[in-house]
């Protein structure tokens, strides 16, 4: 991967799966870094249009058809020609295998929306309200081989009201994540 003069932006580039509203705040708030590319899995991903949009390369590629290799090895193609430096996971919804994190010499970034090390993995709001919890929020973490398990860079909590639900739970968290992404990010790219 591209190494940055001294000085320069790093260039980022991010992984969306949907809606794509934590890339937008990515994109939005940048500082010490620049978004140069947004890449997703899902050509219908509606952030993709609002990347293309705003004038930013876009990329999509479904791995249907042709497997997690070949999908892998073009979406690294494409992070090398826009030279990125950091990947920056945002509701990207596959795990990236070994070779392709090694790729990437470790700089894959990705929010979680639970406070790790609390519920890795999925419906992170329904268990939290299940456990009884008070407060719940996001994480920051690095991306290694063991799913939301790499180094916490950053996190940001919330309050539990009484009667949340889920998705209630969720829009508060959403909006702490929108603030959370972009200072970590700019961070760990000043690093
Ligand atoms: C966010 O809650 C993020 O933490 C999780 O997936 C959701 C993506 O939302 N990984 P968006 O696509 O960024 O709006």
């Amino acid at each position: 991967m591209a190494e940055a003069p001294p000085g320069a932006p790093v260039r980022v580039g991010v992984l969306i799966s949907g809606r794509g509203s934590n890339m937008m705040s990515l994109v939005e708030r940048a500082d010490g870094y620049e978004v140069v590319l947004v890449a997703s899995d899902r050509p219908e991903a509606p952030g993709l249009a609002w990347a293309a949009a705003r004038g930013l390369p876009t990329f999509a590629l479904s791995p249907r058809g042709i497997g997690k290799p070949a999908y892998e090895t073009a979406m690294l193609e494409e992070l090398v020609r826009y030279d990125v430096q950091v990947v920056a996971l945002a509701g990207y919804m596959r795990l990236l295998t070994p070779a392709f994190i090694g790729t990437m010499r470790g700089n894959i970034v990705n929010i979680h929306p639970s406070l790790l090390p609390l519920y890795k993995g999925l419906d992170t709001h329904a268990r939290a309200l299940a456990a009884g919890d008070r407060v719940a929020g996001c994480s920051v973490h690095l991306v290694t081989d063991e799913l939301d398990a790499g180094r916490v860079l950053g996190r940001a909590e919330v309050p539990v009201e009484p009667g949340d639900t889920p998705d209630r739970l969720a829009a508060r968290v959403l909006a702490a994540e929108h603030s959370l992404y972009p200072r970590v990010l700019s961070e760990y790219c000043r690093r």
